[in-house]
């Protein structure tokens, strides 16, 4: 266990902002946790606790955090729970890096897992937040959620169907929001590689390094997203970032309709019959705001979804050009982009 006193948290969000906690606490084991829950109970300490992951989709709005403790996840085995000839299921720490696991599984011909490739963060949060990328979301293979209730220390595990999984959306970020510490999370993977070549990018990219769609290997595909993902995205140890800092829009279909009179190239993925998905980057583009910044804040000039710290900046600044594209977004499109990251405030 790791308890520190006070703490920057420069290191643990890939924002790379400046700010202050009082006290982090890493812990390695489940025990561990329990211990620290079950004293504070005995001691009838109420100080709020803030969950951390691997720090790649939360804000920190505020320089100092007096009066919450922080809690890190150092909890990092993994377990193959149970094999088929078809499957695998392996029970993975929620402190294991999210990427370091997608290679792991990928080495092992454990298949399922290849588009969610160089997503940075922890595999904790990859089930509060169902991340997904390329046509693939960590819900299309997560089975169970195991948890501990931070206000009780008891264990309680959650199938898949209770984890109620949207568009990065999961029931931890709304009714259970702060209440449980998800401990491990198992993935059932399957042993037959079938590759998920669909979304926008990827064909293409493959012809470009003259590899054949019948032939591909999840090697391969894993490559090819890593390097998709690295011409478009901001290396955060290089430039402070979050990923997407806005989700995009599901809006109605007359809501679609009106958007692609004015503009009938606007890019946009059904969602079902009634639901349009629009691209916030597309929009934000469109309002001139790609490559512009506000103070040491900057809508990313490759990818306009993402907002980065051009090395200085205070979370204030991201909310503040958080706020601009939001508005201007409404102003011309007349519809509310929502950010995507966590505001710790
Ligand atoms: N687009 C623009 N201008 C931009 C950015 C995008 O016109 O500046 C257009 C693109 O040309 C394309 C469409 O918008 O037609 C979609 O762009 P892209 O494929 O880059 O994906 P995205 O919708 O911007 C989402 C995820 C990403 C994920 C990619 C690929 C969300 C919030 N974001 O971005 O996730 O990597 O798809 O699947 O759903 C993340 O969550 O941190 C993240 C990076």
């Amino acid at each position: 266990m790791n308890d520190i006193r006070p703490c920057s948290l420069r290191n643990y969000n890939t924002f790379g902002i400046e700010a202050t906690a009082a006290r982090l606490v890493e812990y390695d084991t489940v025990e561990e946790l329990q211990t620290l829950l079950d004293d504070r109970k005995a001691k009838g300490i109420t100080t709020p606790l803030l969950h951390l992951g691997g720090g790649s989709n939360l804000l920190f709005t505020r320089a100092r955090y007096d009066d919450c403790v922080f809690l890190h996840s150092r909890i990092r085995d993994l377990h193959v729970m149970e094999e088929s000839e078809d499957t695998v299921c392996v029970r993975v720490g929620a402190g294991v890096v999210w990427d370091e696991w997608v290679q792991y599984a990928v080495e092992r011909h454990w298949y399922g897992l290849e588009n969610l490739s160089n997503i940075p963060g922890e595999v904790g949060a990859s089930a509060v937040q169902n991340i997904g990328a390329y046509g693939a979301e960590a819900k299309d293979t997560i089975v169970r959620v195991d948890t501990i209730d931070l206000q009780t220390g008891a264990p309680r595990q959650f199938g898949a169907e209770e984890c109620r999984y949207g568009y990065r959306d999961s029931i931890f970020k709304h009714e259970l929001r702060g209440r449980y510490a998800v401990t491990h999370v198992s993935f059932r993977l399957t042993r037959h590689f079938r590759p998920q070549l669909n979304y926008g990018g990827i064909r293409l990219a493959l012809q470009t390094r003259g590899i054949r769609e019948e032939e591909i290997t999840a090697e391969a595909l894993r490559q090819t997203i890593i390097d998709i993902r690295r011409a478009k995205l901001p290396d955060p140890q290089v430039m402070g970032n979050a990923g997407s800092f806005f989700t995009n829009p599901v809006v109605t279909r007359s809501v679609y309709e009106r958007i692609a009179q004015a503009y009938p190239d606007a890019p946009h993925f059904d969602v079902d019959n009634d639901h349009v998905k629009i691209p916030a980057g597309w929009m934000i583009e469109q309002c001139g705001w790609k490559g512009r910044s506000l103070g040491r804040a900057q809508v990313y000039e490759k990818q306009a979804l993402v907002l980065v710290n051009l090395g200085g900046a205070c979370g204030e600044d991201i909310v503040r050009l958080c706020e601009k594209v939001q508005q201007a977004v409404y102003e011309k499109f007349q519809i509310r982009i929502e950010p995507e990251v966590n505001f710790i405030g």
